[in-house]
């Protein structure tokens, strides 16, 4: 019988990992291996490379100049938008805000959309397991307009209580703003079933795609989200960047945020007309040598593929699972099946901070805490985790690294 051939043979991952020079540094006199992926992905050579090459060969201002390196500048930001398009499958290039992150994104469209759009009396649907950068927006929206957060609750395993959710939903739902990979948890939430209800009840959707960007194939045309907001630093691109889309109708319909140079087609001192979209949104001197790197970054998803990736990923997750669920007293925090690759746990009786720590001493970096999500944590009767999230890059070897510190460490602590 011929077996197919497994991910390990169709990937190479020390060739992979050459092309990220952090990798081959040591942490404490031993090898850096590098689990705090949720938090910011290292970024490969080619990253490292467009953003020296942006300022040693065409530094300039965009959009206004005529000059040469104006020209260029312009021409490889602008190239960025058709690739952050096509990334995740906007229907056209004036959907896609340069933003600075993931946050400004879910600001953005609590400030504007939201202002406009919610009013006293109305509900904002979040989740129990949202990052702080999902909560904080809308509680200052409903606090500014006298709206209501509503949360759906989540079960033990980590998973939203969807029946919960259809609870919530009513005529008085403006928007539902959830998350689509959870950061703390892992948990891949039923997006495009929420997003059906959310538009049969007549309310919005966004997906704060902090997570989901780097391990999970986005199309938004398909999911029919009408905001997806992510950041450049999680999916191997510079820090300073993110993308909100947003369907071009909306956007259209929605008041600027903020003003300045680029965002204006007129201004006197008794009327200002503004841009048309994208720019509409993109107030002021944009980060252009990070937008530019950033199309970098996803040239590197695709030349391995989104699939491939998940594939490997899982297969981490699935090796890390396994090998923690073993060790005595770890309590694993996310059991979803459906899940990106990131993984919490607490140990009884010893402080996440302190595994944290010891970790850190054999130069492996984990994540610990409560990782922005203080009401998820008070969900689950903890302080925070210790959360361990791998990357393309990362290897069974690692994890075999993590595992016998983990052993040790409760070995070691064991009263
Ligand atoms: C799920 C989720 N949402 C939002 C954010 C905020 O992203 P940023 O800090 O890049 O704006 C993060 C960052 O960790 C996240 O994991």
């Amino acid at each position: 019988m011929i077996q197919s051939a497994t991910i390990q043979d169709r990937l190479d991952v020390y060739a992979i990992r050459q092309q990220f020079p952090v990798l081959s540094r040591e942490v404490k006199d031993k090898p850096l291996v590098y689990f705090d992926n949720a938090a910011t992905s290292q970024k490969p050579q080619v990253v490292l490379d467009a953003l020296m090459n942006y300022y040693t060969e065409y530094n300039a201002n965009i959009h206004r100049g005529i000059h040469t390196l104006a020209e260029e500048a312009t021409a490889a930001f602008e190239a960025t938008r058709d690739t952050v398009k096509q990334f995740i499958n906007a229907a056209g290039r004036e959907e896609i805000i340069f933003t600075k992150g993931t946050t400004e994104g879910i600001n953005l469209v609590a400030q504007t959309w939201g202002r406009q759009n919610v009013k006293a009396g109305d509900e904002i649907i979040i989740s129990n397991m949202e990052h702080h950068s999902n909560i904080v927006p809308w509680y200052i929206l409903c606090e500014e307009k006298g709206a209501i957060l509503k949360v759906i609750p989540i079960n033990e395993d980590g998973e939203l209580m969807m029946d919960e959710f259809e609870k919530l939903l009513s005529s008085k739902t403006k928007i539902v703003s959830i998350v689509h990979a959870s950061n703390a948890l892992g948990t891949i939430n039923p997006v495009k079933k929420i997003i059906n209800a959310a538009h049969k009840a007549g309310a919005v959707v966004l997906l704060d795609g902090a997570q989901s960007s780097v391990h999970l194939d986005i199309d938004v045309q398909d999911l029919d989200c009408d905001f997806f907001s992510f950041s450049s630093h999680k999916v191997y691109g510079p820090t300073g960047v993110g993308v909100l889309y947003g369907k071009k109708h909306l956007l259209e319909s929605m008041p600027v945020y903020q003003g300045g140079g680029e965002m204006i087609k007129e201004v006197t001192f008794a009327k200002t007309t503004y841009n048309d979209l994208p720019y509409k949104f993109e107030a002021g001197t944009p980060n252009i040598a990070d937008v530019v790197a950033l199309k970098e970054a996803v040239n590197f998803i695709n030349s391995i593929g989104k699939e491939t990736m998940a594939e490997y990923e899982n297969e981490l997750l699935s090796y890390a699972v396994e090998k923690l669920s073993a060790i005595p007293g770890v309590r694993l925090i996310g059991t979803s099946k459906n899940k990106v690759a990131v993984q919490s746990f607490v140990v009884e009786g010893i402080h996440h901070f302190d595994i944290g720590q010891m970790l850190d001493t054999r130069g492996i970096a984990v994540r610990t805490g409560h990782h922005c999500t203080q009401p998820l944590m008070d969900g689950f009767g903890i302080e925070g985790t210790v959360r361990a999230s791998f990357s393309i890059y990362n290897t069974k070897e690692e994890i075999d690294e993590l595992i016998e510190g983990v052993n040790r460490i409760v070995n070691f602590m064991k009263p």
